[in-house]
């Protein structure tokens, strides 16, 4: 994988929410290829975070692709919502969802990009029957619900597998990892063929500032 191919998408779960629209400025500026948007509702995950207000916010302050990552039971209803505020791609999870064709289906009507998350505890080839439908997929690196949690180490080989399934079904289709990632496990999530990482708290808790974490992160990747 090329580092100039790999994109940058930080996660505002780990920001300042009371300076939100200049620390998006601030990774936008510095590099970032859009924003992750963590969307929990306190049942699908033990935590709460943002909903479409937000989504309406950002749009007004980057033009960046802004994708909204799902932790909710019941994606359906709020898929309408979640695009009209500007939503550009949506990622839902497999785990909890008796209907992701539907579901998928639903926000591709919609003129939206989608992808397909898998948790830590679910196996790559859930993806197979459902690649040739969605934009990306998605290794949960950490079990979701919280930013600031370690890297899972064994999620690599994974990560492997589903880029050996996106090569073997839907070369175009990109694969992400999300959790724990920083300028230690980026280079190796790329290396198992990961292209687009979610980074959250290596960015906005960096001790400098976001300019000087995502250059850190870039340099890291570089080949
Ligand atoms: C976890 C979220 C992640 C989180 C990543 O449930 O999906 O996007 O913000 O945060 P870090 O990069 O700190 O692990
Ligand atoms: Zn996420």
């Amino acid at each position: 994988m090329k580092a100039e191919a790999v994109k940058l998408a930080p996660s505002i779960l780990s920001a300042d929410f009371a300076r939100l629209g200049d620390q998006v400025r601030e990774a936008e500026r510095a590099g970032a290829d859009r924003i992750h948007v963590d969307v929990m509702d306190g049942h699908f995950v033990p935590n709460l975070s943002m909903g479409p207000p937000i989504i309406n916010s950002l749009r007004r302050v980057t033009r960046l692709p802004l994708e909204a990552h799902l932790m909710i039971s019941n994606p359906d209803a709020f898929v309408e919502e979640f695009a009209q505020a500007g939503t550009d791609l949506f990622l839902v999870h497999w785990e909890g969802n008796n209907d992701l064709s539907r579901t998928v289906h639903r926000i591709k009507a919609l003129g939206r990009r989608v992808g397909v998350a898998i948790n830590p505890a679910t196996s790559a080839t859930v993806l197979e029957v459902i690649m040739p439908e969605i934009d990306q997929a998605l290794v949960m690196t950490v079990n979701p619900g919280f930013g600031h949690q370690p890297f899972l180490h064994s999620m690599l080989s994974k990560v492997t597998q589903a880029r050996e399934m996106i090569d073997r079904i839907k070369p175009g289709c990109s694969l992400e990892v999300d959790g724990g990632v920083d300028a230690t496990t980026a280079p190796l999530a790329i290396a198992a063929g990961a292209d687009v990482l979610v980074v959250g708290s290596a960015i906005f808790n960096d001790s400098e500032s976001v300019t000087a974490a995502v250059r850190r992160l870039r340099a890291a990747i570089q080949p």
